[in-house]
């Protein structure tokens, strides 16, 4: 007993639902973003038949939109990669969700497997690539939504280009 309130509570707490908050619709904080990102990588039959594999080129399709931010479903088939670029103004979430995806920074090269998530700030540059045999899946969240990936080059200014997730 806690002898500093004359508070006590009989019965059990979690039978009093209204003074439980609800969850909210959209998320706002960086782990709400990441526990988004992680509930729509478990859901597989939310994402799994849309996959495609295109030798072309990275296939990409909008997942799902919110107020603010945008999710999208990547597919990169073996040797595909973004090149090195940021994300304009754009923080985001990258989930991988089948294979094995090798990401690049100037501080070097981290391999991020099934599961793996990165969350990144406005200005962050990296370059995601798949480097292994078989094709990979991920799932890209970016708040607010992507308007600009500039690309970067060894030592050279960014270059704008049309944005694509990555
Ligand atoms: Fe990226």
């Amino acid at each position: 007993m806690n002898s500093d309130s004359d508070l006590q509570i009989a019965g059990d707490i979690l039978e009093v639902q209204h003074l439980l908050r609800p969850a909210r619709e959209h998320p706002s904080t960086v782990s709400e973003f990441v526990g988004l990102a992680r509930s729509i990588a478990a859901d597989r039959a939310r994402w799994s038949d849309l996959v495609r594999y295109d030798s072309a080129s990275r296939w990409y399709h909008r997942l799902h939109r919110g107020p603010g931010y945008e999710v999208w479903l990547l597919s990169w088939v073996p040797g595909q990669g973004s090149g090195l670029h940021d994300h304009g103004l754009s923080s985001g979430v990258l989930t991988v969700l089948e294979g094995e995806l090798t990401e690049r920074t100037e501080r070097g090269a981290r391999s991020l497997s099934a599961g793996a998530q990165r969350f990144f700030a406005p200005g962050y540059v990296h370059e995601v690539v798949n480097d292994s045999l078989e094709p990979a899946v991920s799932l890209h969240l970016y708040y607010p939504g992507l308007t600009e990936m500039p690309m970067h080059a060894a030592q050279s200014a960014p270059r704008a280009v049309d944005a694509v997730p990555a």
